[in-house]
């Protein structure tokens, strides 16, 4: 949703902040903001559209700055994804107190803000803007008008305010002094301890490149962030005592370096996602899967719901295969949007397993929380190191993708399908230990083995081809396009149409390849390049035919096809080769043909492909 990022420290704030923002900047960019407290004054510059307009104003923000040096700067930024007011400059934060000793900026939305609004406006305090975020900031300034101090003053403030937020505040009346706090599931609050200077981000992306050593804030919590002096607490003011994690990425992982877009090396980092994501989890000999974080006792899951938004509901999809056929439990697949208010039946023998790479995505987190209110064990497969999926899950499986930056997801996807694969081996293998798993499962050690030859598969369709080019030369300029999978590969499909649609804004639609008779055959015409995900398994024959349909009304196939298959070779139009695999492991050299489909599709039509229009890469409120 939104970035934030706070300084303090002896550097040059604007830089650091601008930099985090540009680090954070998937999450949100309509517009873009930096205020920096220096002596006793709070400068501050802001811009609509993307960080490049807010840095075309930097140096008059720095030249302030510079004109009254100091030992230490304090800062915030903000990077906005429009939810209470449009986009505007107005809208964009940071949000000041009519003094302007004060300045906010916030992630999430203060559902009370109207009744909050009415009462300060009753009080005398005129707004400036639409925002939900400025009764923040007129709230807190009223409080300190009453005689409170910063501290008390924030707190107060932070106590009246309903609904899911991420807040950072800085005051002239405390330099060298960030109040920052999460309330709710609205993104995450990440404390940065720095060698002589602290930092606040939305998420470790933000600050990685300046210290490794962080601390994350849970649900109500509030911390006083100074240079030698870090206290969190609850917002009654019961301190609390903090873990500090390790991040283990390397800054230059969150850099596009030799790429042209964060898409474009996410997509080619798979095949070393895969790799880092099976490190450790299995012993090739033996087949047996240890997952580090994840305890399987011998109480295996009657029934698994899995929740989860976007890509990853889709990964959940063919999780749902895979839980189903190697373990034999029963999976169902919600959208988290759904599941939180549908009033699902559970008990304690069931998990309800959350997949999110950012692992804050605001309904995931709500319906891992629903079945943690009903009784049901919570797992977690999730990307973001320390984010609130993994903690409010009672066990869990780290991505190991490392930063996914590009709004579009491709790396979580694969890694979450290899994750669910593991997952699907290890309760199957814990049946087997018990001697519970039924005569018709699959051998699960023998499957985890198969995994072995996951990186190459990947590998494998990640070469160079000019057939991506070419097709998205021949395509480029049509309005729709039709996505057609059976099993494992119908969610693919709806993968492959979901990265279209985000990136190139082509209409697209995935749907089950046998369902095309009963309403999509209607579209099919010379202008509907169908793609037809058509490798050899078990329902191959069936493919093979609904390309014949959609070559007999007249539509363009576009098929992808196992090496060899001379029969689709002669029935479609064009076709995009991938390596036979294991049938179970299939999805992964069938979803990544599409990716790149997609990419160079949106490429070729000229849009802006790790930041589409109108969307955000962590969707924080509801
Ligand atoms: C947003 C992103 C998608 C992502 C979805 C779920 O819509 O644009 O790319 O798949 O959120 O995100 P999560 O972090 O929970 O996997």
């Amino acid at each position: 949703m939104c970035g934030i990022i706070g300084y303090i420290g002896p550097r040059d704030a604007t830089s650091i902040i601008f930099e985090g923002l540009r680090r954070l900047e998937y999450r949100g960019y309509d517009s873009a903001g930096i205020a920096i407290l220096n002596g006793d004054r709070i400068y501050a510059e802001r811009a609509v559209g993307k960080l490049s307009n807010l840095a075309a104003r930097l140096p008059a923000l720095r030249e302030a700055v510079a004109a009254d040096p100091q030992l230490l700067q304090t800062g915030i930024g903000h990077t906005r994804w429009a939810t209470h007011g449009g986009v505007t400059e107005y809208n964009t934060h940071p949000h000041f107190s009519a003094n302007h000793c004060l300045a906010v900026v916030h992630n999430g939305i203060v559902e009370n803000y109207a009744e909050l609004k009415q009462e300060l406006q009753s009080e005398g305090v005129s707004f400036v803007s639409e925002t939900d975020t400025e009764v923040i900031v007129h709230l807190v300034d009223s409080y300190v008008r009453a005689g409170m101090s910063f501290e008390e003053a924030a707190r107060q403030a932070l106590r009246s305010l309903k609904g899911s937020n991420a807040v950072v505040i800085m005051s002239v009346r405390d330099p060298g002094t960030l109040i920052t706090a999460r309330l709710g599931n609205a993104g995450g609050i990440v404390i940065g301890l720095g060698d002589g200077e602290m930092f606040v981000a939305s998420d470790a992306t933000g600050i990685v490149e300046h210290t490794r050593r962080v601390l994350f804030l849970d649900d109500g919590e509030m911390a006083l962030v100074r240079l030698n002096d870090l206290r969190i607490m609850r917002l009654d003011g019961r301190p609390v005592a903090k873990t500090t994690h390790l991040i283990p990425w390397d800054p230059v992982s969150a850099e596009k370096g030799e790429f042209r877009h964060f898409m474009q090396k996410e997509i080619a980092e798979q095949a070393r996602a895969v790799v880092d994501t099976l490190r450790g989890r299995v012993n090739f000999d033996t087949g047996e899967v240890v997952l580090e974080s994840l305890t399987l006792d011998a109480n295996v899951p009657h029934h698994i719901h899995t929740v989860a938004c976007g890509t990853s509901f889709y990964a959940g999809l063919i999780g749902k295969f895979l839980l189903e056929q190697i373990a034999r439990v029963r999976t169902e697949v919600d959208y988290g949007s759904e599941f939180r208010y549908r009033d699902p039946l559970l008990s304690p023998d069931d998990v309800v397993l959350g997949i999110t790479q950012s692992g804050e995505t605001a309904d995931t987190l709500a319906a891992m929380s629903e079945g943690r209110r009903k009784g049901a064990r919570v797992w977690a497969v999730v990307n973001a190191v320390g984010s609130q999926a993994e903690r409010l899950a009672d066990g869990f499986i780290s991505m190991r993708a490392g930063p996914e930056i590009g709004v579009a997801s491709t790396k979580a996807f694969t890694t979450s399908v290899v994750d669910q694969y593991l997952l699907a081996c290890a309760v199957a293998q814990q049946q087997a230990r018990s001697g519970l798993l039924p005569d018709d499962a699959p051998d699960p050690f023998a499957l985890a083995r198969e995994l072995v030859h996951a990186p190459s598969l990947v590998s494998h369709v990640l070469e160079p081809t000019p057939v991506f080019e070419e097709l998205a030369n021949r395509f480029h300029d049509r309005e729709h396009f039709l996505y057609l999978g059976r099993g494992l590969n119908y969610p693919v499909a709806l993968e492959g149409a979901l990265k279209l649609k985000e990136i190139s804004y082509i209409h697209a639609e995935g749907y089950p390849a046998g369902e095309m008779k009963h309403g999509p055959i209607a579209l099919i015409d010379e202008q509907m390049p169908v793609v037809c995900i058509a490798v050899r398994d078990a329902v191959h024959d069936k493919m093979l035919s609904q390309v014949q349909q959609v070559k007999a009304r007249g539509g363009t196939v576009i098929a992808v096809a196992t090496e060899g298959d001379d029969q689709i070779a002669a029935a479609a139009d064009y076709v995009i080769w991938v390596p036979p695999a294991p049938p179970l492991l299939t999805p992964l050299v069938t979803v990544i043909p599409l990716q790149r489909l997609a990419y160079h599709l949106a490429l070729r039509r000229g849009c802006d492909v790790d930041q589409p229009r109108n969307l955000a890469k962590s969707v924080t409120v509801e």
